[in-house]
């Protein structure tokens, strides 16, 4: 008998097609815009410079003479390509140097890089964890985190975001699981831009005998004296067992690594399958990594990192002061507060964010738009984000072009597509 059902009817039929349609045939897609030119401050999108308040480009980097050096030297001494898996033949000195530094700079004892940070997550979470094991995770961790979770068949048991109460319960119950238990958290949550409360989750951990790791993809080179993220920030670098971090935000490349201890990074070097299944990164990349990084930990590091927090509070109090619902800026154990580069406009319905991020653009302005499933639903946001070479009438501009846009903004918004359009 043959088969009935048309695996591929899911395309044609996803809940997703007629909002896709519908944006598309009105030119309301704020996805897949093309940029032009160099991702600075200010770039070129079809055809038209914006103000780019939507990039994880935090420290400028991706334009700097020395990092495009460092590229370009690695891209002349290897190739463009290694054309293998690190495990094979994708290992070269760069490999080695980046996995060097990143360690010492992270004060681990090893550090493992991976093609992607989604791999980095994947070949870490799925490779430590087995069906006889216990994962606690936030429910606003990275979707590379829940990816790795359900790839590894650990028993699953997650929290509500920021928690505390609800991790202690998991972490309760966990100890009943019989196997070992990870928890794993976002440092800085991608869509929000909050803070985790790393040191009760830290003391949680050690309570309960649990293992913690921490996502920093959005900490590194943003956050602490040093620049090594959240853990750092809030004191509880040396209680966190593996942190990750990626190349694709402030080390203005791709890529991603885990550092952790020597017994572990190794385990991870012979067993994890995002490791030794997919071609190493170009050796581009590996050298524009190695070359952010000598950036990063000079004493221009700090500046840059210190431009970029005074733009993120600039920015944040700029759309507080105009009426915005922005996300609360953090406190820090000292009592102080604290605004990452990730600053969102709470809007609430899809097509409302969706209009507004279409005005923002027409007037020279890129955001991200974030919209269910990336938020709960009815919590759409404009993430934006500023870099540390944004000067201050790039975000006075900005600020002004989305007040304008939200008083030129309808009070309701029809949904696109419906009988009022
Ligand atoms: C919190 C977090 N973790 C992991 C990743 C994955 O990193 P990459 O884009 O380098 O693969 C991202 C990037 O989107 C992220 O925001």
């Amino acid at each position: 008998m043959p088969i009935e059902t048309d695996l591929f009817a899911k395309a044609r039929n996803h809940e997703r097609l007629e909002q896709l349609t519908a944006a598309r045939e009105h030119d309301l897609l704020p996805y897949f815009r093309v940029v032009e030119a160099e991702p600075g401050p200010v770039a070129l999108m079809e055809g038209r410079e914006r103000i780019t308040l939507g990039s994880n480009n935090y420290l400028g980097l991706t334009g700097d003479e020395r990092v495009k050096r460092a590229a370009a030297d690695a891209l002349e001494a290897y190739g463009t390509g290694l054309t293998g898996s690190r495990f094979m033949n994708g290992t070269t000195p760069l490999h080695l140097e980046l996995e060097r530094e990143l360690a010492d700079w992270m004060g681990s004892e090893d550090a493992l890089v991976f093609t992607a940070g989604y791999l980095a997550n994947v070949g870490a979470i799925a490779t430590l964890l087995g069906p006889e094991d216990t994962v606690i995770c936030d429910s606003g961790d990275h979707a590379s985190i829940l990816d790795a979770v359900s790839m590894s068949r650990a028993r699953i048991r997650p929290f509500r975001h920021n928690r505390l109460d609800k991790l202690e319960k998991m972490l309760t119950r966990a100890a009943d699981d019989g196997g070992g238990v990870l928890v794993v958290v976002d440092g800085v949550f991608s869509m929000e831009g909050d803070l985790a409360p790393l040191p009760e989750i830290a003391a949680l951990c050690r309570t309960h005998g649990a293992r913690l790791m921490v996502d920093e993809a959005h900490g590194v080179g943003v956050l602490g004296e040093r620049g090594t993220g959240a853990c750092e920030l809030l004191g509880v670098a040396g209680d966190v067992d593996l942190r990750m971090g990626t190349f694709s935000k402030s080390l203005a490349s791709c890529g991603g690594f885990i550092a952790g201890s020597a017994e572990v990074i190794d385990f991870l070097r012979v067993q994890s399958r995002a490791f030794m299944f997919t071609a190493s990164a170009v050796p581009a990349a590996v050298g524009a990594a190695l070359g952010a990084l000598r950036v990063i930990r000079s004493g221009e590091g700090r500046e840059l990192m210190d431009r970029l927090l005074e733009n993120a509070a600039y920015l944040h109090a700029g759309l507080a002061a105009r009426g915005f619902d922005v996300v609360e800026a953090a406190t820090l154990p000292d009592g102080s507060s604290f605004v990452t580069p990730i600053v969102p406009v709470v809007i609430g319905d899809d097509w409302r964010a969706v209009l507004f991020w279409k005005g923002l653009w027409e007037a020279g302005v890129y955001a991200n738009v974030a919209l269910y499933p990336a938020v709960p639903p009815g919590g759409a946001l404009l993430r934006t984000s500023v870099m540390a070479t944004h000067r201050r009438e790039h975000l006075d501009r900005a600020l002004e072009i989305f007040e304008r846009t939200r008083d030129e903004l309808p009070d309701a918004v029809p949904p696109v597509g419906s009988a009022a359009d």
